[in-house]
């Protein structure tokens, strides 16, 4: 290898929906055929999988320890603010349910979400292929990711996000040099906005699962758990707030690639929250349904969960059935409620999305979908800084609040 070639084994580009194959030297963004996800392929043919997973004891805690299983294939071209590498804590006191709880919490990452894992890799991949003019529709944290991820690398950067976003958010989007366009709706609707406003701009659109590499990113919160409980002891269950799915879809293809090259034999089962106001995911996989409709009337107070159609539903249905997970929902109120108990009883501050897999604990052990024994890990995937838990508690209306 050249000094400065990654190792990477990325091959080439895949559409699983219509088989189409693509080569990964040049910019792609969705299947040209059929319109649906392109995913990363990796040659791991003469892959030593047992001498690298030992070597990584030596490399550094960011996600670019797994280099050899991202699309980055030149050194020179990483994009990082020092991403992964996040906590598991033990949420003690332990419940009286006999399960044991973990919380993966990654509050801490550069921006403040687990969007930084996606945001790193795919503006990474960017440089690489010489994309300099990107955007993204947003909830907020994948906006601030791409800005902050942008002006490390020097492009330019639009965000597009509803109306209605908070202020603190645009003003950091906008201190990291992003131009920031709010529009009406909810990411349905930005999405379409963005998209109609940028043709022919020349601007690389980012959008969830629309281009193949922020699912790369996400690839790395499943190889961390495994890397960090060893793969005899990773969770039985993993709980994820499900927005756009990437999140799901990353994890899954981190525990197949594991499996694959013999790394591990016991894949978590994968859970879908989402908010009773909006829960496309869920009402799919419990009507067992091939694909996720759009949901009407969304609403909720995590601005990440109001995904009323997720692009590639496949994927994301396809990760919670494979590894025989299922979908929960959670109440807006259930959201509030336990913000303030991760706050205060764990010490722990998280977004209103990153509350969601604690407060749907109770209801996965009364459908016995988890039980006494084993170990459930929570993905906090925010930090809880920007919210003010009083805020949202108001705006849940009179009646429903969580202080009585
Ligand atoms: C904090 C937070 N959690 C979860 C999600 C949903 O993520 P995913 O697209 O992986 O479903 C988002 C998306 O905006 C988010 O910002
Ligand atoms: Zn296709």
């Amino acid at each position: 290898l050249a000094t400065t070639e990654t190792g990477s084994r990325l091959s080439h580009l895949s559409c699983r929906a219509c088989c189409t194959d693509l080569p990964s030297d040049r910019p792609a963004g969705v299947c040209p055929t059929c319109g649906g996800a392109l995913l990363a392929e990796y040659d791991l043919g003469a892959f030593d999988a047992r001498a690298w997973w030992h070597g990584l004891r030596d490399r550094d805690r960011t996600l670019w320890r797994y280099r050899e299983l991202l699309p980055v294939a030149d050194d020179r071209h990483l994009v990082t603010l020092g991403e992964g590498g996040s906590p598991i804590l033990e949420l003690t006191p332990s419940s009286d349910d006999g399960i044991r709880l973990l919380a993966k919490d990654d509050g801490g990452l550069p921006t403040g979400s687990f969007k930084a894992r996606g945001m790193a890799v795919a503006v990474s991949r960017c440089v690489e292929l010489g994309r300099t003019d990107l955007f993204v529709p947003s909830a907020g944290n994948a906006a601030l990711a791409l800005a902050a991820y942008g002006a490390r690398a020097h492009r330019r950067v639009r965000v597009y996000v509803p109306d209605g976003t908070l202020p603190t958010l645009i003003a950091s989007c906008r201190a990291y040099g992003a131009e920031v366009r709010t529009r009406p709706g909810t990411l349905r609707e930005v999405g379409a906005a963005a998209r109609t406003e940028e043709q022919g701009s020349g601007g690389f659109d980012l959008s969830t699962l629309r281009e193949p590499y922020r699912v790369e990113g996400k690839k790395t919160m499943g190889l961390e758990i495994v890397d960090q409980t060893g793969p005899n002891g990773v969770p039985d269950a993993i709980v994820y707030p499900t927005g756009g799915g990437t999140g799901l879809v990353g994890m899954h293809r981190a525990f197949e690639l594991l499996r694959s090259v013999g790394l591990l034999e016991r894949i978590p089962r994968l859970y879908a929250v989402q908010p009773e106001g909006c829960a496309p995911v869920v009402r799919a996989l419990r009507d067992d349904s091939p694909r996720v409709d759009p949901w009407a009337d969304p609403h909720t107070i995590a601005p990440g969960l109001l995904v009323p159609a997720p692009f590639a539903s496949e994927r994301i249905l396809e990760a919670v059935r494979a590894t025989r997970g299922a979908g929960v929902t959670v109440s807006d109120r259930a959201i509030v409620e336990s913000m303030r108990r991760l706050q205060r009883e764990h010490g722990l501050s998280v977004s209103p999305e990153a509350a969601a897999p604690y407060a749907a604990v109770s209801e996965l052990l009364r459908t016995r979908a988890v039980r006494p024994g084993e170990t459930v890990l929570l993905y906090l995937t925010g930090t809880g800084l920007p919210f003010s838990i009083d805020a949202l508690d108001a705006a849940l209306g009179p009646g429903d609040q969580t202080r009585t």
